[in-house]
């Protein structure tokens, strides 16, 4: 069942029914400024950083779900309704939301009074435009009216949510005209505020919550002052302040008027804080009064439907124009629909976001992820690669001279977040692998000597290749008894925590050291993952390719001895037959193995090990892809592991805490399909890669939209696995690494147009049944039309290529100076 369609032309998501089966959401800017926002208008927003400046409040838990936004309500004759149906929930006579890049438009209509809001944040400006155009499609005129609402957050999201005894008294505001000003802890030590206003005069207002929703009985589904169709002209002092405006219009048959509202956020220099003068008009309880030139001038700017439209305009350009520079025609829409529109807009909104604030993030405990932000950076590094690298630099800052690293960092401090810490296993490689793709997309070998600090040592002068290195031996310098990579805290598996062995309700699995291990440095040295060993495999060449290009041949033969020696070490311990295990754990045991009771088979290790050719001449790869085949492949995707486990394993961790087919143990986690896909597309089987990519690619589950409840547009982190009793159940939509390493598979395995260090590859693995494929790639400042056919119906193999009609060796484009080249391949 579906509850809307796509809109290719338009690059929208049309929804046209409210009740979706989770909220359908979207984001709003790209910069500093973010807005979430469902389908019924429900959201938040916050300026760069989801905990430390969050704007508007959210309430995750609450009943029933998605309570809480920017709301209009709308106040007919008696009869109120919202435009996007929540939270009044009065049944429309029309309705409509569509998700597009970068804005939302949300559309009621009631009673011959129609409502539309469009909702984006405009290019370089801290702050949400919403622009209502109300019209009078009845035959009599119309008086009604109009209130606005959003509910202040007290900055620090986590404070506003549990330091009550403190917050419930400090909430403060301004009025002035038709502008309500949240200053909350200005006076003090903030110098940031937040504002929210109509381009239009007002009759009334309301800034304290109470008062708007008329008593503390009343919710959001009926305010008192908006059924009463009365605001209380209120005051906020402490509790909880609000922003709301109350206008009244009449409107002739036919006739439109069009407000526009904004919800900005401005920040002062310390010596300009305050106005020397109090405007007449200004309504505070204070001595003191806020500099507004910044809001001014931000109000100014987006006060007309002229200067909205101007505005709209440039964010679509940029969109058209950030999309123009990978798309592709396949005989498959749904393919095109994911390549072209959606899966690299979300690589975008998992680059900004990292794994920060979604309908599932609270915003509040993960800042960017160091492993997630090096990994979203392959999905997104076509697009804007000056941002990749200024990314890269900030992560890699936050690395230590060791090569380990902090796990996560808040992106307003940029500071590691000391209370997660670091010896995540697998982070360090994860930098080589974003490195590189930074290097193969733009050609800037220059980065190497960037000069990038290591956390412990911030004045120092390192450069970004030492960063390399560390990274690289931080796994040489780590390894068990086995010779594999130890296991340490988590590897990209947070579940798998085999130094932890916790037995108290609380712990954290991924922090909490057993005094087992305390000695050792807080993990065990027996205890080793296999999966790291293949990721190091997997990247380790990337590495080495840098080194060579550089002319660090010695270095470079160095590396690639270490790789050939995990290789041997791979298949002497952890092959174990017709697949790779998972780990030793810290008893020296496998995980993931057939001796295995549950557990038997997991899916992390198994793509990279593939991709790194271990054990191929005795055909390891194969029979691994074969295992998957048998044993994690369903209907919906592929399990993470299998059988699912069904009692706690102490020695294993979080993972078998989740009950069996959820999250990792044994759910479809869609982020390590995307391995296999390549994988499968890497050995040369293009129909399996191409079914396992169907499974789980949203354009393809929109027909199940009830049973996957979450967004038909956007990967989810996870879908319930075979063993859950809700099999093909989405969750955790938006922020998954599945964005870039699904736009990695498709883009550059399956289609496999690959920006290489010295060119672009292009070496496909499609469908035996596809005639071939047309995209157009611009790389390194020059743009390809590649043309590939497929007479032959092959899955795999360059049987000749062209650049304007000359043949080229091999399957990878030279780098072009400039202009437009033709690409033919034939395969065969
Ligand atoms: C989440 C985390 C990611 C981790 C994965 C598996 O998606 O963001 O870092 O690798 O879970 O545990
Ligand atoms: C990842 C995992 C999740 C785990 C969390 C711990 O997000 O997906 O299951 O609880 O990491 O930080």
């Amino acid at each position: 069942m579906k509850f809307g369609y796509f809109d290719d032309a338009n690059k929208e998501y049309v929804i046209n029914s409210p009740k979706t089966p989770y909220p359908w959401i979207n984001y709003l800017g790209n910069q500093g400024f973010f807005s979430l926002i469902s389908n019924t208008a429900g959201g938040y927003c916050f300026y760069k950083d989801a905990r430390l400046r969050r704007i508007t409040r959210y309430r995750y838990n609450n009943v029933p779900i998605d309570m809480g936004g920017r709301y209009f309500y709308i106040n007919d004759n008696g009869t109120v309704w919202n435009p996007g149906w929540s939270p009044v929930k009065t049944e429309l006579d029309e309705y409509q939301c569509r998700h597009g890049m970068g804005y939302t438009v949300i559309e009621g209509k009631k009673n011959g009074l129609k409502a539309e809001v469009t909702f984006f944040v405009p290019q370089n400006y801290d702050g949400e435009v919403q622009q209502v155009v109300l019209t009078n499609e009845s035959n009599e005129t119309k008086n009604f009216s109009i209130f606005s609402i959003a509910e202040w957050c007290l900055w620090d999201a986590q404070d506003d949510c549990t330091n009550f005894q403190r917050n419930f008294s400090t909430g403060r505001v301004e009025i002035e005209g038709s502008t309500i000003y949240h200053v909350t802890e200005y006076r003090d030590r903030r110098n940031h505020y937040a504002f929210y206003t109509v381009n239009d005069t007002i009759d009334g207002y309301d800034t304290d919550r109470d008062a708007f929703l008329g008593s503390i009985y009343n919710g959001w589904n009926n305010p008192a002052t908006v059924e009463a169709d009365k605001p209380s002209n209120s005051f906020a002092d402490g509790w909880s302040p609000v922003a709301s405006h109350y206008k009244k219009v009449t409107l002739a048959p036919g006739e439109s008027k069009t407000l526009i509202y904004i919800l900005g956020y401005a920040e002062n220099p310390q010596d300009k804080k305050f106005a020397s003068e109090k405007p007449a008009n200004l309504l505070t309880r204070e001595a003191w009064v806020l500099n507004k030139e910044k809001a001014y001038a931000m109000i100014e700017k987006y006060n007309t439907p002229e200067k909205v439209a101007a505005g709209l305009a440039e964010l679509r350009e940029t969109w058209n124009s950030l999309l123009s520079i990978f798309n592709v025609h396949t005989p498959d829409d749904k393919v095109d629909r994911m390549v072209n529109i959606w899966n690299q807009y979300q690589c975008m909104v998992t680059f900004n976001l990292s794994r920060s604030a979604s309908y599932f993030e609270s915003g509040i405990g993960r800042g960017m992820g160091f492993r997630d932000s090096n990994q979203d950076i392959l999905g997104f590094v076509h697009q804007i690669p000056e941002r990749a690298r200024e990314r890269l630099i900030d992560i890699a800052s936050t690395q230590l001279s060791d090569g380990g690293c902090y796990h996560q960092y808040q992106p307003l401090t940029k500071k590691g977040n000391a209370d997660i810490g670091g010896d995540f296993s697998d982070d360090p490689l994860w930098m080589i692998l974003s490195v590189a793709a930074y290097i193969k997309e733009s050609g800037d070998w220059g980065i190497l000597d960037a000069n990038v600090p290591f956390d412990d040592d911030p004045n120092g002068q390192h450069t970004m290749l030492e960063h390399l290195n560390v990274s690289f031996y931080h796994i040489v310098n780590n390894l068990g008894p086995h010779g594999l990579p130890l296991a340490m805290r988590a590897d990209w598996n947070d579940c798998i925590n085999l130094s932890c062995f916790s037995d108290t309700p609380g712990e954290s699995f991924q922090t909490y050291t057993n005094p087992k291990f305390k000695a050792e440095g807080g993990y065990s040295k027996i205890a080793e993952s296999a999966f790291v060993a293949a990721l190091f495999t997997y990247t380790g060449p990337a590495y080495v390719g840098i080194l060579k290009h550089i002319g660090k041949a010695d270095e470079a033969a160095k590396a690639q001895a270490e790789i050939d020696k995990m290789k041997k070490n791979v298949m002497e311990s952890a092959f174990d037959g017709d697949w790779f295990i998972r780990a030793y754990d810290a008893y020296g045991e496998k995980m993931g193995s057939k001796e295995c009771e549950e557990g038997k088979i997991f899916i992390e290790p198994q793509g990279f090990a593939v991709m790194s050719e271990i054990g191929k001449e005795v055909g390891a790869d194969i029979k691994t892809l074969n295992s998957i085949d048998k044993y994690l492949n369903c209907e919906f995707g592929l399990v993470l592991n299998n059988p699912a486990f069904t009692k706690y394993y102490i020695q294993y961790g979080e993972i078998s805490t989740y009950p069996g087919g959820y999250k990792e143990n044994a759910g479809i986690f869609t982020h390590n399909n995307a391995w296999i896909i390549c994988a499968e597309a890497y050995a040369g089987r293009g129909d399996k890669a191409f079914e396992y990519y169907s499974k789980i690619a949203p354009a393809f589950t929109e027909e199940t939209s009830d049973i996957h409840k979450t967004e038909p547009y956007v990967y989810g982190q996870m879908i319930g696995g075979k063993d859950a009793s809700n099999f093909g159940q989405g969750k955790n939509s938006w922020l998954t690494g599945t964005a870039a390493w699904n736009m990695v598979a498709i883009s550059q395995y399956i289609l496999g147009v690959q920006p290489d260090f010295d060119g672009l590859k292009v070496d496909p693995s499609i469908p035996a049944a596809w005639d071939g494929f047309t995209a157009v790639r611009k790389f390194r400042g020059a743009t390809y039309n590649i043309t590939v056919k497929n007479p032959n119906h092959v899955n795999k193999g360059v049987k000749s290529m062209t650049l304007d009609g000359n043949a080229v060796q091999g399957c990878v484009v030279p780098v072009c100076d400039g202009g437009t080249h033709e690409v033919e391949i034939v395969l065969g």
